[in-house]
């Protein structure tokens, strides 16, 4: 049977596609340390539990398709923190940042539009766009320059009239960079000069480190009308099977025309709405305590890669990843041989191949993106591992 060349057009996802070697060797008794996904192990809050454990309910019923109105008031609340404000009509709950995404492409782009993207990207966003036949025009961005932004012009000269928006990460994944404010303002004076909207993925924010501030796109001044903020509990509250995301945005047509896709698909699930807004009601504090965390993983990483021949990577500032170049010529084939053949006391780690993450043909193929998601006494040991790991490679 013929199956359409939309599907047979996406990629794999780069995370997920040595999965299946990494279940075998684990099968054969060989411990993984999986560097490779961005799936924290810090604790979900408990505040998740309880309030779906207090839930008085009889039958689990659908939910509104514009999602929980308790849950709406608590993203809505979380935004205030920052001084904003957004309306009942501005959050539309989703079932992840995921669904948050491929929603706002529907309803800005056509088949055949482009999204402007800085490379290395998420590389889910391959397949949130490629689904719905819309293309990603990458921005590339260099680890010489800690992956920040080119110059406007560089970034204005890729821009057709099929371009319909700007898409971007920040914190970014995998490169864990923050765009500085006069970044985010040169995106926001290329939006409006181009009638083009912006999608911020906000889905990291709150975890920025070195005392710097991952400040939210909505705290830029007259993009209100052609802004779509993405926010989810995976990340920040360590939830990711929650699949509890957002779309909040102060354009009203936009958000009353994405809610038909909202209700084409009836509703999110119910339950993890109320442990969602649990959630989003913590103090700020909570945030605080994994930033630590994370910033103390990131130490570690950055430390030791710091001292391994031939390894070249910046010190990322935010969300919980690092790019890193190795000394080798195909990261893939490495990430392999480390799952398949190298063992440091049986133990093994595995990490992402980074090709995956650029758009641009060719770039990335001796990287690797390191998810620094487990206890600091993990990630040491891990790091370890690819330390001997490298130099068993390169020895052979
Ligand atoms: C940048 C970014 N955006 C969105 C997502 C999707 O997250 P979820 O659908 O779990 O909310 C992820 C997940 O890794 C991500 O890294």
């Amino acid at each position: 049977m013929k199956i359409s060349n939309r599907v047979l057009e996406m990629q794999e996802s780069p995370v997920r596609k040595l999965v299946p070697i990494a279940t075998r060797v684990k099968k054969q008794g060989k411990k993984v340390y999986h560097l490779n996904i961005g799936q924290p192990d810090i604790k979900t809050p408990e505040v998740f539990m309880d309030a779906i454990n207090k839930y008085d309910t009889s039958v689990i019923k659908y939910s509104f398709s514009q999602g929980e109105p308790i849950l709406i008031d608590a993203i809505r609340n979380f935004f205030k923190r920052d001084g904003i404000i957004f309306n009942e009509n501005n959050v539309l709950i989703t079932n992840g940042g995921s669904e948050a995404i491929t929603f706002s492409t529907i309803a800005m782009c056509d088949p055949g539009d482009e999204i402007l993207i800085p490379e290395p990207f998420y590389t889910n966003y391959n397949g949130f766009t490629g689904e719905v036949n819309v293309n990603l025009v990458p921005i590339t961005t260099l680890a010489k320059d800690g992956f920040h932004l080119p110059k406007k012009e560089d970034i204005v000269k890729l821009i057709t009239p099929k371009t319909k928006a700007i898409l971007f990460s920040n914190p970014g994944n995998p490169t864990g960079t923050i765009l500085r404010r006069d970044e985010m303002e040169i995106l926001a004076e290329i939006a409006i000069e181009n009638d083009l909207y912006i999608i911020s993925d906000e889905v990291y924010r709150g975890m920025a480190f070195d005392g710097l501030e991952a400040l939210s796109m909505g705290c830029i001044e007259g993009i209100d009308d052609r802004l779509v903020i993405i926010e989810s509990v995976s990340k920040r509250y360590s939830a990711c099977g929650a699949r509890i995301g957002a779309i909040c945005s102060h354009n009203e047509d936009l958000i009353k025309n994405i809610l038909k896709l909202c209700q084409a698909r009836l509703c999110v699930a119910t339950l993890e709405q109320i442990g969602a807004a649990a959630l989003y009601s913590l103090p700020t504090e909570y945030t605080e305590g994994i930033k630590n965390e994370y910033q103390a993983r990131r130490d570690i990483v950055f430390e030791t890669l710091s001292n391994i021949d031939g390894v070249v990577c910046e010190k990322p500032t935010g969300a919980f990843y690092v790019v890193v170049k190795l000394p080798v010529d195909d990261a893939e084939k490495f990430i392999i041989w480390m799952l398949e053949e190298f063992t440091l006391d049986n133990e093994t780690i595995m990490l992402s191949p980074a090709e995956g993450f650029y758009g641009t043909e060719g770039l990335g193929k001796d990287e690797a993106r390191i998810a620094y998601v487990l206890n600091t006494e993990d990630m040491k040991r891990a790091m370890l591992i690819l330390e001997k790991g490298l130099e068993a490679y390169n020895q052979k």
